[in-house]
């Protein structure tokens, strides 16, 4: 079938609503390509059908994630070296090359998804669902900034090396997403994904040089963040640094920057939130419990945008967090290679002790609503649960894991807005009213990057919503965004009218 397809009329401009809310009334599978045209997002499998079973059935039994080898210091610069003397010959590539590879190479993983599907849930735990739409994500980057490079191609000019640090909770989308942005912006890129997940990056590292990336265009490094990543960002060939992760490794990535001789050294950061949901007396409380259950405990929580304070009207408190109870115990907490489960391990023993912890201290010192069962006990497992708390003032560091706080609110909907901006993160933030010009008077106060009206506030598309926050939670911009690749270039001279 062709992608792509007419915008409806109704759309409008909507590109000039991306940048301002992330959240729109779009069909969510659709983005204006470079001409102007809607194209379809790569949405729509159907887990259950038994033509999608037995692929990905088979890529379970088939796949096995390898260990791979930590780079030294010395493969660390000699890798450095490469990429700064292929940086001109691939910056002088024409954009349109750049992005007919990047077309390449999102074809081959559409091709290839059942194997990288597999791969993900064998190397990060995730379960089904999130590993088709994290391919998907994947897809759709290589598509959507393929699609902007080419629109925007005179005024693309790549900076040099750029060291791309990825991270484990979203280890292709995101890995992808970074590396291909800053490759078809006209950069090198040296390429560090998490510790934790480095197989399926070195496999879609594979598959990008097969669909035509020179091999000193882009070189992959695994090990961990204080020692390689550390090492790359004090590189001195380091023209740029993209990072995804923790709002105190940011900081810590800033500060190294800054001290260099070479300073000031562009930082794409993209962090961490103390993501609320703020619930009205009008809103519907079905509607809330199905997208509370999505934004806080899908994907074990362990997403930058997830659900983490849930602020209710208190006229409607006592019913909610009822039902909320409810939901929770239906939630299937298992192996995630099983299409049934809802909730599978956490990445690792140091986030599950982390956690864990957290958890304890609440149950000591806040009100326990209700913890899901475990279908399945396996390592590392966390039980999804939800806690009451008296302020939003108690909520403390963000917790990367399964846990919902919920706070009872007296006051007005302005007022949470203003202590939830008070927070100082800025990513997403969920507003569940039947009021419109209260919905929007409130998005408009938040200072959070994606906001969005009575639906779950996870899994941002390509293209539809860009990603990205503000304050504490990243520099911008934002990610499977229009403004996304200017920040990876530097701005060429205009040449002089002939
Ligand atoms: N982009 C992801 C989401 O919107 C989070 O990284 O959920």
């Amino acid at each position: 079938a062709d992608p792509a397809v007419q915008v409806p009329e109704l759309l409008g401009s909507p590109l000039a609503d991306i940048r301002s809310t992330g959240a729109l009334p779009l069909p969510p599978a659709l983005y204006l390509d470079a001409d102007g045209r809607g194209r379809r997002n790569s949405t729509g499998l159907d887990l259950t059908a038994p033509a999608h079973r037995a692929p990905l059935q088979a890529a379970l039994d088939r796949v096995v994630v390898q260990p791979v080898a930590e780079a030294t210091p010395e493969q660390v610069d000699a890798a450095m070296a490469r990429l700064q003397a292929g940086f001109p010959a691939w910056s002088a590539t024409p954009v349109s090359q750049r992005a007919a590879i990047l077309r390449r190479a999102a074809d081959a993983l559409d091709a290839r998804l059942a194997e990288f599907c597999a791969l993900l849930v064998k190397e990060a735990f995730k379960t089904q669902a999130d590993c088709v739409a994290e391919v998907r994500e994947a897809v759709d980057f290589l598509r959507y900034y393929a699609d902007n490079a080419e629109a925007d191609a005179g005024a693309m000019q790549g900076r040099g090396v750029f060291v791309c640090i990825s991270p484990w909770n979203f280890p292709l989308a995101i890995f992808a997403g970074q590396v291909v942005a800053a490759l078809v912006a006209g950069n090198t890129v040296a390429a560090k994904p998490a510790e934790q997940t480095p197989y399926v990056a070195l496999k879609m590292v594979e598959l990008l040089h097969e669909a035509g990336v020179p091999a000193d265009a882009l070189v992959l490094l695994h090990g961990a963040g204080e020692t390689v990543g550390a090492g790359l960002v004090a590189h001195a060939h380091t023209a740029g640094v993209c990072f995804t992760g923790s709002t105190v490794v940011a900081q810590i990535i800033n500060k190294a920057l800054a001290r260099k001789p070479n300073a000031p050294i562009p930082l794409i950061a993209e962090t961490g939130g103390l993501n609320a949901m703020v619930v009205d007396s009008t809103a519907l409380p079905e509607q809330v419990i199905d997208a509370v259950v999505q934004s806080a405990f899908r994907s074990a929580g362990q997403r930058c945008s997830a659900l983490r304070l849930l602020c209710v009207q208190s006229s409607i408190a006592d019913g909610v967090i009822e039902m909320l109870k409810g939901a929770l115990e239906q939630l299937h907490v298992g192996q995630p290679a099983r299409l049934a489960t809802d909730v599978g391990p956490v990445i690792d023993d140091e986030a599950h002790a982390n956690i864990a912890r957290h958890v304890e201290r609440l149950k000591r010192e806040a009100r326990l609503i209700a913890e899901a069962p475990v279908a399945e006990p396996l390592p590392r497992q966390i039980r999804p649960v939800a806690f009451e708390l008296k302020r939003i003032a108690d909520l403390g560091e963000e917790i990367f894991g399964p846990v919902l706080h919920v706070v009872r609110f007296e006051s007005s909907v302005d007022e949470v807005i203003a202590d939830i901006n008070a927070l100082g993160y800025g990513l997403t933030l969920g507003i569940q009213t039947r009021i419109d010009s209260r919905a929007q008077r409130l998005a408009d106060a938040a200072r959070i990057g994606n906001v969005y009206v009575n639906r779950n506030i996870i899994g941002a598309v390509v293209g539809v919503q860009p990603f990205g926050g503000e304050g504490l939670s990243g520099t911008g911009p934002k990610a499977g965004g229009p403004d996304y690749l200017r920040r990876f270039c530097t701005e060429p001279h205009l040449d002089a009218p002939a």
